[in-house]
Parts: structure tokens; sequence; C-alpha cells
């Protein structure tokens, strides 16, 4: 089978961080050669947009700015992470890619899709996710599970408003690719929603 690229994604809150862990030891147990990888970030200058994205110095950025830097990571990101593992074979396991860009730039920003999609043409060419797990819980749980850690991002800071658009964006996403990205209840424990995601990978892993 050809190497798969297969992506995490979610509002905050939703558990990814140790689904991403599970996700990992299935893959070791298979002896799959992978490579973890995030967004925005990844390579050394993406780490560095991310810092200027999530940190509070720029506060006011501007929405175009916002999606722009998210892309210019992501064509760093690419060129120099995705693809080259790709093509020697190895599977990516990547926290978050252009399915956040359109819950949280075209959802909670609410900027125009076609000037998303545009960008996405121009950085991916015909590059996306074999299988995008998409990690879904309400957002009163998510913000309860998120309140417990340290210091808001600049994400994180923004209202239920905002992320009820992310999460309505990325459940119409997920029902116009429904073979794509796999919706995963992740409103209940951590044992239910690994069992949800074993029983993706086992024929992925089977096969
Ligand atoms: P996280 O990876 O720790 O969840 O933080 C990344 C934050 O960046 C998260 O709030 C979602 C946001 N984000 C976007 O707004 N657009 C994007 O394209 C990506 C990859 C992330």
């Amino acid at each position: 089978m050809k190497a798969q690229f297969i992506t995490l994604e979610g509002s905050e809150g939703v558990g990814k961080t140790s689904n991403l862990e599970y996700i990992k030891s299935l893959l070791d147990a298979s002896g799959i050669d992978y490579i973890v990888t995030r967004e925005p970030g990844g390579t050394p200058l993406s780490e560095a947009l991310r810092d200027l994205l999530l940190g509070h110095d720029y506060k006011g950025m501007a929405d175009d700015t916002e999606l722009l830097l998210m892309f210019a990571a992501r064509a760093e990101h690419v060129a120099k992470v995705i693809k080259p593992a790709l093509e020697k074979g190895q599977w990516v396991l990547c926290d978050r890619f252009t399915d956040a860009t359109y819950a949280y730039q075209g959802g909670g920003r609410q900027l125009d899709v076609q000037r998303i999609e545009g960008l996405e043409q121009w950085v991916l060419g015909d590059l996306r996710p074999d299988l995008t797990l998409l990690l879904d819980a309400p957002v009163e749980i998510g913000r309860e599970r998120a309140g417990k850690r340290s210091e808001p991002d600049r994400f994180e800071q923004e209202r239920d408003a905002f992320f009820n658009r992310v999460r309505d964006c990325y459940l119409a996403r997920a029902e116009v690719e429904p073979d794509r990205i796999r919706v995963i209840d992740a409103s209940g424990d951590l044992a239910s929603v690994q069992q949800q995601i074993k029983q993706i990978f086992d024929p992925l892993l089977a096969s």
C-alpha cells in the first residue's frame, strides 16, 4: 500500500494529543515507518510562524494575514517535510492540516471559502490527506477540558460562537467527504474514543 497521509482534526479540548499517542501505538504495533508532525509548524520556519499566529504579540492581526501565514507555514511544511516523507514511503501523521483552515479561517473567521480553495490549489496541487480523523465534541465539553490547561493562545481565547462555527464547518466537510473524513465521537471517555479509532485503523493496517 502507498504511504498514507493521515491528519487529525477537531476543535479545542477534544483530546487530539492523547489520541495522537494512541494512533502512534497502533502504527508502531504494525511496524509502519512513519513521521509525526503538526500544523501550523513542522519545520523551523513554520514553527516560527506558529509562534506569531498563536502568540499574543499580534493580537489584532488581520484575518487575511492569518490565512496567508497559515498557508505560508503549510507551503514550507509540505515542501520540506510532508512530500519528501511520502515520496520515501513513510506514512505521515499530521496534527491538523487544511481542513483546520476551512474550519477556523473559513468557519470561525468567516473568510470567503473560495480564497481558501484557491490557496489550497496553489500550495498543495493535488496533495490531499488519505484519511482524516475528526474528533468531535460539543464546544462546552471541549472548553471545559481545554480550560484545565495553561494560558489560552490567540485562538483558544475566542468565544463559543466562534468554536460552534468551527465545529459546524468540520462536520459539514465530513458530510461532503465521508470516505476521507471519519467523525469520531470524542465526548465520551478515552477508552470509547480509542475503540472508534481502532475500528478505523484495523482494516487499513490489515491491508
Ligand atoms: P493546536 O495544534 O495546539 O490545536 O493549535 C493550533 C491552533 O491553530 C488551533 O487553535 C487551530 C489553529 N489553526 C488554524 O486556525 N488554521 C489552520 O490552518 C491550522 C493548521 C490551525
